[in-house]
């Protein structure tokens, strides 16, 4: 690839689990009636005929990690454990009460933070609560982030109990130096233990987050981290681009300065590097950042074209409907976004007032459904296509100004109903699905920066 090119596209850009993308949410237009309205229609639709998605934030940590973005809390007093769980069922229970009939729960994900902070016990209660108010599908997909340091035996059986058998470990990166600068000392030791653990007890699908792009990081040293994931074979490998985002995260990324990362070349050049380590070891690239063993069935619903993504990420359902639970979780009813308070304290006091937690939300409009699913078809299948009826002459004209330059530059073939992908425009799909984005091309901008680098 040339440096004009990674000149030419790296450029501040969503990474689109969502659209449109948060900050880009018409807060003033959501109302709480208007969603409760959607969310119920949906609902019905969604649960009888595949079961609906929970997402389930957990946010506390022991240790920052000090390139994070994740949405946490870090402490060691695990007194806030308890009070927490009771939030989460508070709130599932005010939902249920809601909701015309039992949910039917065939996607459940905890994600954090790190939801091994908590004890199995906690775990175990937490989740007969859930299931107290609904029921599991034939074959759900359960899954969950665990931090190798301190997941145990105990919390992989308590989960595998309740039905989940995929679970992921933040790796990160296994250089001691590129360790000390993201504060992050993962042994080893401990990744291969739990993964053993995990497949012991039954679990049918491990996955490693590894990232691209940290302090100090170089292609020897990622070709090495990468070399001992390939030993464990985890079915799949999140290869995560770093998203250098310090104005959302306060001080928490400050542990290393802007001289210590990789110039936007040398990034790409980890990624390309660390592709192919991947692919020679047996593993297909999964949209954006994601590689997975061709047995598994992230690597199987790509091939079939039903691949999924949501604010979880990469999925192999679409079930319509997604609800968060917990503070700073988003949910989706497929015509409406909302998001949770983020602070914890201000979301545990509004769901005991008997509050939905929620603190804003977006509706969509019809345009922005027929643009989420030209998004998703980019990043999910690599090609979209699209009637001539969809755009107005002028915003055909703009948008074919954008494809021309992308087909220039070997990224794409389109016509004047539809595109796709070439593999040299692989590594370029959040800027293609850009172009598509009204947001962002309505030219609104704002005084901070919005995203992370596309590069
Ligand atoms: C919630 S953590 C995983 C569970 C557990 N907390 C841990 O760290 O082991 C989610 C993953 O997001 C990824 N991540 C976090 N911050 C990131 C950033 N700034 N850029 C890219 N990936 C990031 C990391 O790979 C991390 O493992
Ligand atoms: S990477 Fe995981 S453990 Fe580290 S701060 Fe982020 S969520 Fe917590």
């Amino acid at each position: 690839m040339t440096n004009s090119l990674i000149a030419k596209y790296n450029v501040a850009g969503p990474r689109y689990t969502s659209y449109p993308t948060v900050p880009f949410w018409n807060t003033d237009g959501f109302s709480l009636p208007d969603w409760r309205q959607r969310l119920t229609k949906t609902f019905v639709e969604t649960n009888s005929a595949t079961g609906i998605s929970l997402y389930i934030h957990l946010p506390y940590c022991e240790s920052l990690c000090t390139f994070c973005a994740c949405h946490k809390r870090i402490t060691k007093n695990h007194s806030v454990e308890t009070p927490y769980i009771d939030s989460v069922l508070a709130e599932w229970a005010l939902y249920c009460n809601y909701l015309p009939e039992r949910p039917r729960i065939a996607e459940l994900h905890l994600g954090g933070g790190t939801p091994s902070f908590f004890s199995p016990q906690e775990l175990r209660r937490l989740l007969t609560g859930i299931f107290a108010l609904a029921d599991p599908t034939d074959a759900p997909d359960y899954s969950w982030e665990g931090h190798p340091n301190n997941t145990t035996a105990g919390h992989l059986r308590t989960l595998h109990d309740f039905g989940f058998r995929r679970v992921s470990f933040g790796v990160q990166d296994y250089d001691p130096v590129v360790q000390k600068a993201i504060h992050r000392h993962q042994p080893v030791a401990n990744v291969r233990r739990v993964t053993e653990q995990a497949r012991a007890i039954g679990y049918t699908s491990v996955s490693h987050d590894l990232v691209f792009g940290l302090p100090h990081q170089r292609v020897e040293s990622i070709q090495d981290t990468i070399a001992q994931t390939l030993a464990f074979r985890p079915e799949r490998i999140a290869f995560y681009s770093y998203a250098h985002v310090p104005w959302i995260k306060g001080n928490g990324q400050r542990g290393f300065v802007d001289a210590d990362l990789p110039t936007a070349t040398a990034k790409r050049e980890l990624y390309e590097r660390g592709r192919e380590a991947l692919e020679a070891g047996g593993y297909a690239e999964i949209g954006m950042d994601h590689f997975a063993l061709l047995h598994d069935s992230l690597h199987r619903t790509m091939q079939t074209g039903t691949l999924h993504r949501n604010f979880m990420g990469y999925t192999t359902r679409a079930t319509g409907m997604l609800l968060g639970l917990g503070a700073s979780s988003i949910g989706d009813v497929g015509t409406a976004f909302m998001q949770n308070e983020k602070d914890i304290s201000t979301y545990q006091k509004r769901v005991s007032a008997g509050e939905l937690p929620i603190v804003k939300g977006h509706l969509h409009t019809p345009t922005d459904s027929r643009i989420q699913e030209l998004i998703l078809d980019i990043l999910c299948r690599l090609r979209a296509s699209w009637s001539v009826y969809d755009w107005t002459d002028s915003e055909w004209t703009t948008l074919a100004e954008k494809l021309d330059g992308f087909r220039a530059d070997g990224l794409l073939d389109y016509t004047e109903t539809g595109l796709r992908v070439r593999p040299a425009g692989r590594p370029f799909l959040r800027n293609i699905a850009m172009a598509f984005d009204r947001y962002l091309t309505n030219g609104q901008t704002s005084e901070k920066p919005l995203f992370s680098q596309t590069v």
